[in-house]
């Protein structure tokens, strides 16, 4: 029975909402945004077409996903607006059309600008010094991610001539070299590649350790203003030149344009140019110059009625599907592969793309021998997104999703569209963790690299992953290009591999939800995997960043008994099971990497004060500067004090110095 149309729709907002979850809330979006645009498409055609079903919460009433917790919320000043995108010169004629009407008469003059595909965010500064910097988020409010941002190398952080207020609106991204240098050293450590740059960029800006954002080279471009009542500026090409007269990061590349014909010409010349930039663009945006002209077109809830987006054309080819295969992922998830025909796309020859799950699968209808259509839009791993209906082959065979685990034929549970093997002896999955475990950001585990496993497992020689530790020399020499130095050496590098520090050891062990920088906060928490182990959910949620759902997949993943053989054999192994003395004392304490100046008179020794704040991973420095973090003033603070205010920088009173100082999460 075909679905009713209430049920299409209710099926339709699903699929829209779990789309804008990953993207906006999680940073790991599935799809390209080509395939999310078309989805949303679909959504609002439908809505258009049946008014009387609209939902009042329909993602197309707004703009995007909720921020996450663990950055501060801070109130947009002026909401963050998005885009209304089109597709084809024939729909951005329809836009001009609007326009010219609504300006009753008046003639209109155009900016057009690259639509950059990186992240927006809106930096504040005030008297000439940066002091916010927010996510879109919602568009309503964002995260303050302030301190990342202030590691861009191109955003100046002191400005001469600004207005006393002003917000700059733009688009953070990391540069195509950047992306493919981060992509390769992450690649050798064994670390799941970013899809595309945007979401490198997107994943780097939600770390909440600042100095390993200062370790990625991301970039700042602005085209956009927020809350800027002092600014003289009157209209968006003026903008780009006291952006670029104060020194700002602005585009390099605009046209100023007049009608119909110098619009397209601008669009299709950008088209042209967009290869040369050191970002990915998407598309146009094209705005109406003039701010005045702005105001009187004004604003739809969710986008201006003043510019519009203009999408290219993603890459695309077709190709035929000859066969499926599966990949079983550390936690066991399945994922369906489409085996191609060699095909070129975007510079690059593409035989294999992702089906994304076995739902995504039935939805489109994509059987084995059909030509299918694959995208690569701007993500490395492409995906198939559409089927060839036309040249279907009678002998075309429906894609089943597996009964059994393809890899151990053990059992599969579906949970939400995905399809995971639950057997704690999955080849698949012992493969996929030892990889994990070994990685250089975990336990650094020389010479354990893919292939190396691989050889491992089916020789037979680990069949569970503490059984690493148990390897000896002898059996190794009879693996492929192992002779008896390579055996060694192997093995030494896995003894080597017990004296790591705890939080390598957690995070080695793949808890669902734990990343290096979790795997610290808990090490430094409870300082030993034994407390860890025992934690309650309670006990769990006082750790920094531990949200009450991560709590939970941690104390699970403590009481299946899996778990359990897997600790009692590295501990017998003789793994480290308590945190270091210099994990505790460095990494990552309430003062991780923040610069201290004490000035004035304190109830303790200044000596005291700076054992502490270097013990809470802080630095102190003798004079202030526009570096300084904190000014630590006691009674009687002179000039040190009176810089630091100019400089606004954080004065903290020796009480509320405790304060900060006696939250640390430490025992
Ligand atoms: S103007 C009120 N200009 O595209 C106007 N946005 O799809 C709001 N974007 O949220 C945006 N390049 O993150 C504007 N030159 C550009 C842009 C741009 C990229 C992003 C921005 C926006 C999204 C909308």
């Amino acid at each position: 029975m075909s679905p009713t149309p209430a049920q299409r729709y209710a099926k339709l907002l699903e699929e829209v909402r779990r789309h804008d979850r990953l993207y906006y809330v999680e940073a790991r979006p599935e799809i390209s945004d080509a395939a999310y645009d078309r989805l949303y498409r679909e959504l609002l055609d439908f809505e258009k077409a049946h008014p009387g079903l609209m939902d009042e919460n329909s993602p197309t009433k707004k703009v995007g996903g909720a921020p996450l917790d663990s950055f501060r919320t801070i109130r947009h000043a002026v909401p963050m607006q998005s885009l209304n995108n089109t597709y084809s010169e024939e729909e951005l004629g329809e836009f001009l059309d609007r326009v010219a009407k609504n300006l009753h008469g008046q003639s209109a003059e155009f900016a057009i600008e690259p639509k950059v595909d990186g992240v927006a965010v809106s930096v504040r500064y005030e008297h000439g010094r940066l002091v916010q910097g927010l996510t879109r988020g919602d568009g309503e409010k964002g995260d303050d991610i302030t301190e990342n941002l202030k590691t861009i190398r191109n955003l100046p952080l002191s400005v001469d001539d600004l207005p006393k207020v002003i917000e700059f609106r733009g688009e953070v991204y990391l540069p195509e070299p950047a992306f493919a240098a981060l992509n390769r050293a992450r690649e050798r450590a064994g670390e799941p590649l970013f899809a595309n740059p945007r979401n490198a960029a997107a994943g780097t800006l939600k770390l909440l350790d600042s100095r390993e954002v200062a370790k990625r080279p991301l970039a700042v471009v602005f085209y956009g203003l927020g809350e800027a009542p002092g600014a003289k500026t009157t209209s968006q090409v003026d903008l780009h030149q006291q952006i670029s007269k104060w020194g700002l990061p602005g585009h390099e590349w605009f046209r100023h344009v007049k009608g119909a014909d110098g619009v397209l010409a601008a669009v299709r010349q950008l088209d042209k140019d967009r290869a040369r930039f050191p970002f990915a663009t998407d598309g146009a945006v094209i705005k109406v110059s003039r701010f005045d002209q702005q105001k009187i077109l004004g604003s739809t809830d969710k986008a201006p009625r003043w510019a519009i987006a203009y999408k290219y054309a993603p890459e695309q080819a077709e190709t035929r599907l000859h066969a499926v295969t599966y990949q079983v992922g550390r936690t066991g998830v399945i994922t369906p592969v489409a085996e191609l025909d060699p095909v070129q796309l975007s510079g690059t020859t593409v035989s294999r793309a992702t089906l994304h799950n076995f739902e995504e699968i039935a939805r489109k209808d994509i059987r084995v021998g059909d030509f299918v259509t694959v995208e690569k839009a701007g993500e490395i791993i492409p995906a198939v997104i559409a089927v060839n209906l036309k040249k279907r082959l009678k002998e075309s065979k429906p894609i089943r999703p597996p009964a059994q685990c393809p890899v151990c034929g053990g059992p599969l549970r579906k949970e939400e569209v995905f399809l995971r093997c639950t057997s704690r002896d999955c080849v698949g999955q012992l493969k996929r963790r030892l990889q994990h475990f070994a990685h250089r950001g975990a336990m650094d585990i020389e010479g354990m690299g893919e292939v190396m496993v691989g050889q491992l497992v089916d020789a037979g020689l680990i069949q569970h992953l503490e059984e690493i530790y148990e390897l000896s020399a002898g059996p190794l020499e009879g693996l492929e290009r192992m002779g008896e130095k390579s055996a060694t050496n192997l093995i030494e590098g896995i003894q080597a591999s017990k004296r790591r520090p705890l939080w390598r050891l957690i995070f080695g062990l793949g808890i669902p939800q734990v990343g290096a920088v979790l795997a610290e906060a808990l090490a430094r928490h409870f300082q030993s995997m034994e407390k860890l182990e025992k934690a309650e959910v309670a006990d769990l949620v006082q750790v920094k960043d531990v949200g009450q759902k991560v709590a939970e997949e941690i104390f699970h993943f403590f009481r299946e008994s899996s778990t359990h053989r897997l600790l009692r054999g590295l501990k017998k192994a003789g793994c480290n099971f308590h945190a270091l003395e210099e994990e505790l004392a460095v990494r990552g304490g309430v003062f991780s990497g923040k610069k201290f100046v004490i000035t004035g008179t304190l109830h303790a020794p200044r000596e005291d004060f700076t054992r502490r704040i270097q013990s809470l991973g802080g630095s102190v420095s003798g004079s202030v500067s526009a570096k300084t973090d904190y000014l630590l003033a006691g009674e009687e603070a002179g000039s040190k004090l009176d810089k630091a205010k100019a400089l606004g920088i954080r004065i903290l009173s020796e009480r509320e110095f405790e304060k900060l100082a006696g939250s640390d999460s430490r025992e």
